[in-house]
This record gives structure tokens, sequence and C-alpha cells, in this order.
């Protein structure tokens, strides 16, 4: 596909930045950025940086209508599970209103919507799950992303959907992630209770960053997912991490998701099968021990003063609760 302008919608977040980085390094010719922010957390001469809410309508035709993307890659999204069991108004409005949106906008440019989706639209009663499995999504965060996937299902407009979980990396001001949690602790010597009744496959954001600029540029449409290589427990992500990272292991105790009393349900045996993405995208997911040294060698590399997790002024950002 010939991307001449390609819009990346969250490109403050942890795949928005990666995103943006990988189609600024790729082919699109133009690249914009927005977020709700009203500043960009990179500064790029490459790519524009444009203040958007996507829960407002006008601001997100504004940008449509400005920028002309042939495709827009929507990073965007409230991630904290917790909270959006919580919260469910704002939720909805964001992750679900926030999508018809960009539909809207993009049906009168005729622009193709990327768009991030989750395995907790799944139970996890029987995963690891297929693109053609049911969704029977446990939590209102994954009511609101399975939403939203119908939403661009229905529309009638040319879209990819792209499903991941357990997303794990690092940019600047990103919010904390489970492996950045951990690190942030077990660096400290500080014991970690993680639970080891949760399955899935976590996923290096440089990988689902990766597979997107390939649909991208295949002209793929359709539903893909994109997770790691190994589908494992938390427990057992976090004792690999420590034995990379060389942490102390005895540090990380097992416990069980109950003990947690999380406001959202969480899916148990999840985990994403990657096979259509490998055979047509040519997709090739990171082992935990590649996706944990790379994270290593590119936390090594950060400038010491620049915390790669320092909040920023906004939502909730615990390391369980997000998705
Ligand atoms: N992280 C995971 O483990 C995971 C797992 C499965 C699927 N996903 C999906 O992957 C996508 C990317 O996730 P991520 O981890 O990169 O999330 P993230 O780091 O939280 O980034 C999301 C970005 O969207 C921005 N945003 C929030 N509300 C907005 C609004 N109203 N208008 C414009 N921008 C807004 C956020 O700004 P603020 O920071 O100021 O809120 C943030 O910069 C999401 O669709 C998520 O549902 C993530």
């Amino acid at each position: 596909m010939n991307v001449k302008r390609a819009l990346v919608v969250g490109s403050n977040g942890l795949l928005g930045q990666k995103v943006t980085e990988f189609l600024v390094r790729g082919s699109a010719h133009k690249v914009t950025m927005c977020s709700v922010e009203p500043v960009p957390v990179v500064h790029l001469n490459s790519a524009h940086y444009v203040q958007v809410d996507i829960t407002s309508k006008k601001d997100v035709k504004k940008v449509v209508h400005a920028v002309e993307p042939d495709v827009i890659i929507n990073c965007a999204a409230m991630t904290n599970v917790d909270a959006c069991e919580k919260e469910r108004e704002f939720a909805w409005k964001i992750n679900t209103e926030g999508v018809e949106h960009l539909i809207e906008a993009a049906r009168k440019n005729n622009s193709k919507i990327f768009h991030i989706s989750t395995d907790y639209i799944f139970d996890g009663k029987s995963g690891p799950y297929d693109e053609t499995a049911r969704p029977e999504p446990l939590s209102y965060y994954g009511k609101t992303k399975l939403a939203s996937e119908n939403a661009l299902l229905l529309s009638g407009l040319d879209y990819f959907i792209a499903r991941t979980m357990v997303l794990y990396g690092t940019g600047i001001n990103v919010k904390s992630n489970f492996a950045i949690w951990l690190i942030e602790n077990l660096e400290k010597n500080l014991p970690v209770k993680i639970v080891d009744d949760q399955f899935g496959n976590p996923t290096l954001v440089d990988d689902l960053a990766q597979g997107l600029v390939n649909a991208i540029e295949l002209g793929k449409s359709g539903i893909y997912h994109f997770a790691g290589r190994d589908i494992i427990s938390r427990y057992d992500f976090a004792l690999r991490l420590a034995h990379v990272f060389s942490f102390e292991p005895s540090l990380i105790i097992p416990i069980k998701t109950a003990q947690l009393n999380q406001p959202a349900p969480r899916p148990m045996k999840s985990g994403l099968i990657t096979l259509k993405a490998e055979v047509e995208l040519g997709y090739r997911p990171s082992t935990t021990e590649q996706g944990l040294l790379i994270l290593k060698s590119q936390l090594s590399r950060l400038p010491k003063k620049m915390p790669d997790s320092a909040p920023l002024p906004s939502s909730g950002r615990g390391p369980h609760s997000k998705r």
C-alpha cells in the first residue's frame, strides 16, 4: 500500500510512540502525531503534533480534515482495566465513542483505520484464542473494546484490527507496564506478589508496532492477533525477567488472582494464537527471553535523568491494571 500520509492517534502512549518511530523510519511520507495532552512527549522534526481528544467529534473531524490521512492508526484508549470498571461512562466515551468519531471522519476522507484491541474481549476459559474465536468479555474494559471492534466491522470501511495482550516495553513518560513495574521493584530489592494463575503471551511493544507497519505496507485488512511467542503465567514471566536482569528470584512471591480483589474480572486462561499474522504478515514474535533482552538493552540506553515511567499528570497507572 502506498501510504502518503499517516495519522497516529494516541501517539504519546507506549504503542503510539513506537508506531510513530517505526513509521517515520519506514515508508510513510508524512506522519502526524496526536494525543490528548497539549504537547508531544517525543519531538520529531519529521512528524507534526496536534492535540486531539478523541471524545470530541469536532477535534477528530478537524484533524482528519486537515491531515487527510491515508491511514489512521488508533493507539489511544483508556487502558486501566480497573478504572474502566469504575468509570464506565468515561471508558465508553474514549474506547468506543472515540472510535466512532474516527470512523465518521475516516468515512468522509476515505481513510483506512488501523485499530488496536485486546484479549480482554475473551472470557479466558479456553485460551489461547485465534481470530475466529467467539468474544465474551468479562470486564467493562473488554466490553468497550469489543464494541469498538463491532463499530468498525459494521462501518463498511476498510479496517484492520490488531488484537494484542500484556504489552511491555519502554518509551518516554509512558505509564508503567508489567515489566517496567517489576524492574522498578526488583532493582530496589522489594518483594513483589505475582499471580500464578493468569496465563497469556506477553507482547514486546516493538513486535506489535512492527507487525502493524508490515500490515500497513502490505495493505492488509481484517482481524489479526499479535502477541509474544510464549504462553506463560505472570509469575513465570516475572521469574524469567529476574533471570534476564539478574534480580533475586526469591523476591517474587506467587499468589492467586482472587487475593488481589481487583474490581475488574480477568480472563485467566488467555493467550492469542498469532499464526495468521506470522503467515500473512511475516510477524515474528519474540520469545520472552528475547523480548526482555531487547528491553534491557533499550533501558540501558535511556538518559539517566529521564525515567521512562515518570507519570504524566493524568489517569491511574498501575501495573496490574493496565491493558
Ligand atoms: N497495554 C496493554 O497491555 C494492552 C493490552 C492489550 C491491548 N492494548 C491496547 O493497545 C492500545 C495501546 O495501548 P498502550 O499500552 O500504548 O496505552 P497507553 O500507553 O495508555 O497509551 C494510550 C494513549 O492514548 C491517550 N489517550 C487517552 N485518552 C485519550 C483521548 N480521549 N484522546 C486522545 N488520546 C487519548 C493516552 O493519554 P493519557 O496517558 O494522558 O491517558 C495515551 O497517551 C490500546 O488500544 C489498548 O487498549 C494494550
